[in-house]
Formats: C-alpha cells, sequence, structure tokens
C-alpha cells in the first residue's frame, strides 16, 4: 500500500473517531503537499485560520441567538405584566441565570397577580359603597324636601308630613350610623361594655319596639325560654336583634315571624324565622360581607347591607355564632348561638 494511501486511512479514520467522540478538524492534504517548500505551508496555515475564524463566528452566533431569544421571550412577557395580564408562564430551560431570572418574573408576576385583584377587590368596594350609600342618602332626602315644600304650601296634612319627614330623618341617621360602626369594627375600636342581662328582657323590647312595622298579614309570634342571662352589651345585643328582625319584617308580607329560643348544655340558640321570600341563592356565600344587599336600582331598595355584617361582627364578640338557611316551605331562618352566663 502507497504511503498517501496508508495517510488517507489514517487521517479518515481520525476524523470518524472524532466526529462520534467530541468535534475536531481535520485537514486532508496531499502527502505530496505536505512536504512543499515553506510559501505552501504558508496557504495551509491561512485556510487554517479561515476555517477557525469561520467557526468561531458560527459558535458566537449560536451562543448569542441562545441567549437573546429568551430575553426577547422575557421582554414580551414583561410587556404582558405591564398590561396586567399576570397568568404567564414562561418557558425557559437551561440551568443557567437566565432560567433563574425566567422564574423570578414568574414568581414576580403571581405577587402582581395577588395584590392587583385585591386592591382591584377593594376599589370595587369603593365604588359600590359610593354607589350605595349615594343611592341609599337621596332616597330619604328626596321626600324630606318634597313634604318640606308641600307643608309650606299648605298643600299636606301636617301630620303626615311630619310622619314621614322623622322617618326619613331616621333612616339617614341609621345609615350614617352603620357606616361609622362598620368603619369601627374595621378597624377594631367597636366598644362593648359588657354586663349580666336577661336575653328576654331584650328579645321583648325589639319585638315591641319593630311590631308596629310588621306588615297587615304578618304576626309575631314569640316562644322563650325562662330565665336565661347572657353576659353581654345591652346596646349592641339590641342593635344586633333589631336588624335581624328589621329584616325579617322587611321581606315578609304575610304569614308569620317566629323568635324561638332553645336551652343547649352551655349556650342559648335564638331561632329567627319568617315566611318571606328567603334569601337569594346568590347571596348567601357573602351574605354577612359588606353591602351584601339586592342591586341598587331594582325597582326597590332594601337598604345599604351593612346590617349583617354589623350583627355578625356583633355576635363575634360575644363568642357566639350566628347562621342562616333558607326554610323548606319558604322564607329564611336566622340561627344565633350565645353563651349563657354561669
Ligand atoms: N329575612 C330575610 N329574608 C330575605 N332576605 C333577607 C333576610 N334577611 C336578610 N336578607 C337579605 O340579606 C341582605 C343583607 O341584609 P342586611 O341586613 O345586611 O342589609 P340590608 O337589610 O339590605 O340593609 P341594612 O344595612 O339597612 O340592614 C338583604 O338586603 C336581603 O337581600
Ligand atoms: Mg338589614
Amino acid at each position: 500500500m502507497k504511503l498517501r494511501t496508508k495517510l488517507m486511512i489514517m487521517l479518515s479514520l481520525v476524523a470518524i473517531y472524532s466526529s462520534i467522540t467530541v468535534w475536531g478538524l481535520v485537514v486532508v492534504i496531499d502527502n505530496n503537499r505536505a512536504f512543499v517548500p515553506p510559501y505552501g505551508k504558508s496557504i495551509i496555515i491561512a485556510i487554517l485560520i479561515t476555517i477557525i475564524l469561520l467557526i468561531t463566528v458560527l459558535v458566537a452566533n449560536y451562543f448569542s441567538k441562545s441567549l437573546s431569544n429568551p430575553i426577547k421571550d422575557i421582554r414580551t412577557i414583561t410587556h404582558k405584566i405591564a398590561s396586567n395580564e399576570f397568568d404567564i408562564t414562561l418557558n425557559i430551560k437551561g440551568d443557567d441565570e437566565v432560567e433563574d431570572l425566567a422564574k423570578d418574573i414568574e414568581h414576580m408576576s403571581r405577587k402582581l397577580k395577588k395584590s392587583y385583584d385585591r386592591l382591584k377587590s377593594e376599589s370595587d368596594m369603593k365604588n359600590q359603597f359610593i354607589n350605595i350609600v349615594a343611592h341609599e342618602l337621596r332616597s330619604p332626602i328626596q321626600p324630606i324636601l318634597s313634604y318640606i315644600g308641600l307643608i309650606k304650601d299648605g298643600l299636606v296634612e301636617k301630620e303626615e308630613a311630619f310622619k314621614i319627614i322623622d322617618s326619613e330623618g331616621h333612616r339617614l341617621q341609621k345609615l350614617a350610623n352603620d357606616i361609622l360602626d362598620s368603619a369601627r369594627i374595621e378597624s377594631d375600636t367597636f366598644d362593648y361594655h359588657m354586663q349580666k342581662i336577661k336575653i328576654n328582657d331584650k328579645i321583648h323590647k325589639v319585638s315591641d319596639s319593630l311590631r308596629p312595622t310588621l306588615n297587615k298579614d304578618v304576626e309575631l309570634e314569640l316562644k322563650l325560654e325562662d330565665n336565661v342571662q347572657i353576659i353581654a352589651d345591652p346596646d349592641r345585643l339590641y342593635q344586633m336583634f333589631a336588624n335581624i328582625l328589621s329584616n325579617a319584617i322587611k321581606f315578609t308580607k304575610k304569614g308569620k315571624i317566629k323568635i324561638k329560643t332553645h336551652l343547649l348544655p352551655q349556650d342559648i340558640e335564638i331561632e329567627v324565622s319568617d315566611t318571606g321570600g328567603g334569601i337569594p341563592q346568590g347571596l348567601i356565600p357573602r351574605l354577612f360581607e359588606k353591602f351584601a344587599t339586592r342591586t341598587v336600582g331594582a325597582e326597590q331598595s332594601h337598604g345599604t347591607g351593612l346590617g349583617l355584617f354589623i350583627s355578625k361582627a356583633i355576635v363575634a364578640a360575644h363568642k357566639g355564632n350566628i347562621s342562616v338557611y333558607n326554610n323548606d316551605q319558604g322564607g329564611a331562618t336566622f340561627t344565633i348561638v350565645l353563651p349563657i352566663a354561669n
């Protein structure tokens, strides 16, 4: 075998071997030309340098792309975040700083989403508050002003006008008090003056004061356990019962409202049930939250939706519990459980 052929075979084997293991550069040159005078070597060196440069450019291009593509993806995502699109996933793998950066951006986006949702719901609630309060403020002011005008012009019986002005004035006062109470509950400054009281006294007092507001086809029935004492703030307890009972009265056009107490080993259970329309299903999950009320602007307004929020806070401050369900045969039942005094 000629030396040239031997050399060719050997170089081919080296080329195959290096392509299997690591990449390498194999230059096959003619045996005769390998030993030519020095000017021949210069050409070979020039070719080698060109090839090395070419490879360097290709490798640099490859690395710059592998770095710039994820950065482009990250930029696209940051633009999305800037326009409040937080549900993003960056599929960047690489076990390097770029992947760490992508993970940090995903984490930051999740945190931003939480803060954004919280701020949005707070802002929605404030808007809802402004709508409801504006509506509830306007409703009593309008009849008050109208009746004052009618009295001035002598177009209405004073007695009738004063009755309306008085009731609308009280409605305004209740609104102001409820807003203030809710703010105090939220800032933990709603104070209580606890003392031992007979629970039946409170229930009778609330019932007597609200009985005149019952619709004419509605009966109010009381079935109370005797001599039960609890530790409570009498005014706050009155406020809570008054809201539960006035709701029952407001939503019951005919039938019966029953207040029943039942003694448990450590507690007293008070049930207020009515035969009204029941609580709208959609409202039940957030019934004890602020502004849980029927839509403002519906043909009839039902209040600010602060009553049950305040009632729940009052019951909780007495270490009790309040719950509600709709009766099978119609209407709603509120159950309040309070610890009895030893
Ligand atoms: N007995 C009930 N029957 C039917 N719906 C009720 C009853 N009690 C409460 N609700 C529903 O729950 C809502 C919230 O009651 P809540 O007492 O908190 O507010 P409100 O009565 O609307 O206003 P206010 O702040 O003046 O009490 C009511 O608007 C009503 O839709
Ligand atoms: Mg109410």
